[in-house]
């Protein structure tokens, strides 16, 4: 449903055994030969998530985009699976958007895990001024979330994000500040945690 103009929430929109299949796939890709990794930003912090982008690395160094996470360890960005992009895209036309993602952030969350509030603003210029939305899709224990308006001083409003849920941020809601404040452990339905993995599907 539409919470604010662009703004979507579509809960429970993956079942139990979609979830459970795209938690594994994630773990195993996490897992995999372009490992995820806790990212270092400007300034010499340590994020509290493991990230693994997919598609085209988000360099945390830059807050650029890359095909080479020579941020880290100069690996190259695995692919999407295309089953992860129809998911995404399925979503963002029932919120009444056309577009196939060519990347996806995967985060990691702990127990400790936080995102600080931010802008997602680092993909082109085209595709920021056209609105095209970020689809997030979150699996394993939810999460406190936050959004605001498109400056900081708005207010931001609470929603909890739980397994299976998906959001789309497109059109008018696609600079809304946002993070996450908390994770609810032991949240997770069977088959997927200990842990919060978010899936945020952009076009560059
Ligand atoms: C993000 O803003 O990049 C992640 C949001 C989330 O984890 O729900
Ligand atoms: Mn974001």
């Amino acid at each position: 449903m539409q919470l604010e103009p662009g703004l979507f929430l579509f809960q429970s929109r993956l079942d139990a055994a979609a979830q459970r299949e795209l938690w594994t796939e994630c773990r195993a890709l996490a897992d995999g030969p372009a490992p995820r990794y806790p990212p270092t930003v400007r300034g010499g912090r340590k994020m509290s998530v493991g990230m693994l982008c997919l598609g085209r690395h988000w360099n945390a160094l830059t807050y650029t985009y890359e095909e080479r996470r020579s941020d880290f360890d100069g690996v190259m960005a695995p692919p999407i699976p295309e089953r992860f992009v129809d998911l995404a895209a399925a979503a963002a036309a029932d919120a009444g958007f056309v577009v196939r993602p060519d990347l996806c952030i995967m985060n990691y969350y702990t127990a400790e895990s936080r995102m600080g509030v931010h802008q997602d603003k680092d993909e082109r210029a085209e595709t920021i001024a056209a609105g095209i939305p970020i689809v997030s899709i979150s699996l394993g224990d939810a999460a406190r979330f936050v959004i605001g308006g498109v400056t900081r001083k708005e207010p931001t409003r609470p929603l909890i994000l739980r397994s299976g849920d998906v959001l789309v941020m497109g059109g008018p809601a696609r600079l809304r500040f946002h993070g996450v404040t908390r994770i609810l452990t032991g949240t997770a339905p069977h088959g997927t945690g200990p842990g919060r993995i978010n899936l945020t599907f952009r076009k560059w």
